[in-house]
């Protein structure tokens, strides 16, 4: 089938910074260089392609490669390793015999990737434009007023347990480990959400809402005992102070833009027009959406679901239109495509482009180290905690 990729992003094919002064500003802890030079921009996709192999050889070991699904293909094709987010944090701490880690995902990936590598590793974003509009959502200044707006109210035994999704920058991790909290991801959440009641009475979970309601929800805990935080306005309602005493799981207000685009009526549109079949969707969808789906989890459950499944299987998803198509790429004898018509890839990881690659790679062969994303110390030491006390759950 045909997969129609008609939204902006699809189109654009400039793979010259987009990052604005004010973005660059706020990630003062990497080095970064976003003046890709013209003759890696111009260059055809045959000379990139050949430059690339070529560099990799030469560098063997010395360089992982690791892709998060959402990719594109051009990209993908490179990467040693693929994964969700989960499988790559676990991957970045268990090659220790690579001097380079060169991420292709987004910058909360990269920087998961340097707190869990060795210290003597240096880890890469090709593109250091390749953010993530979710992570932005929330800043460590909104979370602590959170915090301390929390803990006002609540008073010193309130048993509030940090809960941050993995798409956060390496300071809101950090947050989470000085706070005895934990990070998660979506093939994890459920297993999170059960350790941090196990350790206190409330979780704040920042910063996807859905994720955030999915999960509790799963686990048990009504609508009605969730409430959201919107960073901006906390305590607007009339009755924001009930709600806070009420809430077990108080769900920050953030999004991921791609997921948002799913909805019911895709799912019955999807249905009415193929009565077989299975619709798959990832957790960052709102909850109407999930609870309307046969089947719901990360990127790599989704993967996992469609490789398992017999031929003939017809399969409506929601996710990243690069990992959709990919699928029904590798899956011929299934019927797979997105539920979003005007299907959009992600933005952020898009700007990964082979342009990049071929630039940091053959900068390494010259001995330079562009664009490499590195945490500090004391915030990498308490991001650690956080990050590995997700790694010590089982899923
Ligand atoms: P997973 O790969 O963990 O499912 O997450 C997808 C995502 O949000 C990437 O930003």
């Amino acid at each position: 089938m045909a997969v129609n990729t008609e939204c902006a992003e699809s189109q654009e094919t400039r793979v010259l910074p987009l990052l604005s002064p004010r973005t660059r500003a706020k990630h003062d802890l990497s080095k970064r260089n976003d003046n890709i030079p013209l003759f890696y921009a111009e260059m055809s996709g045959e000379e990139l392609d050949r430059r690339i192999t070529a560099a990799r050889e030469a560098l063997g070991e010395r360089v992982l490669i690791l892709g998060h699904h959402y990719q594109r293909d051009e990209i993908i094709k490179y990467a040693d390793y693929r994964g969700d987010s989960f499988k790559l944090a676990q991957l970045a701490a268990a090659r220790p015999q690579a001097d380079y880690i060169l991420f292709c995902g987004v910058h909360f990936m990269a920087e998961s990737a340097d707190v869990l590598s060795g210290a003597h590793q240096k880890v890469i974003l090709p593109n250091p434009a390749a953010g993530c509009s979710m992570a932005d959502m929330a800043n460590i200044a909104e979370v602590e007023e959170c915090w301390q707006m929390l803990e006002e109210q609540l008073g010193a035994d309130a048993g509030i347990i940090p809960v941050t999704y993995m798409n956060s920058a390496a300071n809101l991790k950090a947050f989470c480990g000085r706070n005895g909290g934990i990070v998660c991801t979506s093939s994890n959440a459920p297993a999170v959400i059960d350790w941090a009641f196990k350790q206190g009475k409330r979780v704040l979970f920042f910063p996807d809402e859905h994720l955030g309601r999915n999960t509790g929800l799963k686990y048990g805990i009504p609508e009605e005992q969730m409430m959201v935080w919107n960073p901006k306005d906390p305590m607007a309602s009339d009755d924001a102070e009930e709600e806070v005493e009420r809430a077990k799981i108080i769900l920050w207000k953030g999004h991921c833009s791609t997921h948002m685009r799913f909805s019911v009526e895709q799912i019955e549109q999807a249905r009415a027009t193929y009565p077989d079949i299975k619709i798959l969707v990832h957790p960052e969808c709102r909850h109407e959406v999930v609870a309307a789906a046969d089947l719901y989890g990360s990127t790599e459950y989704i993967i996992d679901q469609i490789e398992k499944a017999p031929t003939g299987s017809k399969w409506g998803v929601a996710t990243e239109i690069n990992l959709v198509h990919r699928l029904a790429q590798e899956h011929p004898d299934q019927f797979i495509f997105c539920l979003d018509p005007i299907v959009c890839p992600c933005s952020t990881m898009y700007r990964i482009h082979p342009a990049y690659l071929a630039w940091v790679l053959e900068a390494l062969l010259d001995g330079e180290v562009i664009n490499q994303v590195s945490v500090d110390a004391d915030t990498a030491h308490w991001a650690r905690i956080a990050l590995e006390r997700m790694l010590a759950l089982a899923k």
